[in-house]
């Protein structure tokens, strides 16, 4: 089969961490017999600096063209004076909006090789845990009503989290549809002791989940999620919550697995086209060093295929592959933990991968 696939390598570590997906993409279609045509575009900082804005036109028709996107990370300290509808991070709301990408699927799992990594006790993580939050991702306070106005002490900002019945449901139906695939268990989380918009995400929540009686459906407040995450991570298996509160928690899950190094994520909309990205930063302060990890952008490389190509054994077979490179202890920087040796660049580390493929 032949795909095209948009390349937004973005700024930092963005350009090493993509092309290092590419060469495993690459290896993967010539194993199988398939055809990946790659078109990179601009996004973030470098478009900044190339066309004096974040997101340029060229950018979205190139991604709306496409099959499926490939995203690096954007931002960085050079543009951090930039206003705040000019800086990196709103190209990557801007083109979440333009291909109208509301699900932000987040796998947080624990590698049985990189167990030593994760900051929690062997009692609290036992045999090891397995989350898949669900965060939505095109509305909420991220695209709410904002600005500037006169308020009781004097001049103030505000930003609005408003959710729609219709919002709550179609992320929901992906929760739901996915746990059934899973371990069949949904824990919405809101903050509905105080927010009315969480009081009507929870209630649509409720009613939802009336049409899938074999799963088994709870609710939780934001803040008691945060503590349960550290406190017994393998409670969980399908998280769906907004944008805001899964952005937060996404962070949280992933520090617990050890690394951030490794997770990937897809962003997906009513069709197949996704956007696929790893969870971290552009890692300013490594850029260009041939440092970076870049297992989370190939294990987003490998969700792509799952995802919007239904290509399951290339992707299972690049799954296969990093984690054969790291039963046999290959590890970057950012996995060395407290272990002796040379850690692999990032180069190396997409050598080993290609090697097991
Ligand atoms: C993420 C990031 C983005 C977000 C930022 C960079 C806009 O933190 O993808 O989690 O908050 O969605
Ligand atoms: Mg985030």
């Amino acid at each position: 089969m032949e795909f095209n696939i948009a390349l937004l390598k973005g700024d930092g570590i963005g350009p090493e961490i993509v092309e290092s997906t590419v060469r495993v993409l690459e290896k993967t279609a010539e194993k199988f017999g398939h055809k990946f045509n790659f078109t990179p575009y601009l996004i973030g900082g470098c478009a900044i600096d190339a066309t004096g804005i974040p997101l340029p036109q060229e950018t979205i028709d190139g991604c709306l063209a496409s099959d499926s996107v490939l995203l690096g990370a954007v931002g960085g300290p050079k543009w951090d004076d930039q206003p705040g509808n000019n800086r990196p991070e709103k190209a990557l709301l801007g083109i979440r909006s333009a291909l109208g990408l509301f699900t932000n699927l987040r796998p947080a799992q624990l590698y049985p090789a990189l167990r030593s990594a994760s900051p929690l006790k062997d009692e609290i993580v036992g045999d090891g845990f397995d989350i898949m939050i669900v965060r939505e991702l095109t509305g909420g306070i991220y695209f709410g009503d904002r600005g500037y106005r006169e308020g009781k002490y004097g001049q103030e900002a505000y930003d609005t989290e408003a959710y729609s019945v219709t919002e709550i449901e179609r992320i929901g139906k992906v929760a739901f549809e996915t746990a059934m695939k899973r371990n069949k268990k949904v824990c919405s989380i809101d903050k509905a002791n105080v927010l009315e918009s969480s009081r009507l995400w929870r209630k649509t929540m409720h009613e939802l989940s009336e049409q899938y009686p074999e799963v088994e459906y709870s609710d939780m407040f934001v803040d008691n999620a945060a503590m349960q995450l550290v406190r017994d991570p393998k409670q969980f298996d399908v998280i769906v919550t907004s944008n805001m509160f899964g952005d937060i928690l996404s962070d949280e899950a992933s520090q617990i697995t050890g690394s951030i190094g490794m997770l990937a994520s897809a962003s997906l909309g009513a069709g197949t086209r996704g956007m696929y990205e790893p969870i971290h930063g552009s890692a300013p302060d490594i850029a260009g060093q041939n440092k970076a990890n870049p297992i989370a952008t190939i294990l987003s490389g490998a969700m792509m295929l799952r995802y919007s190509f239904g290509l399951s054994d290339e992707a299972d077979a690049i799954e296969n592959a990093v984690n054969k490179v790291l039963d046999a202890g290959h590890r970057t920087a950012d996995l060395m933990g407290t272990a002796n040796g040379t850690p692999l660049t990032c180069t190396e580390m997409t050598e080993k991968i290609i090697e097991v493929l």
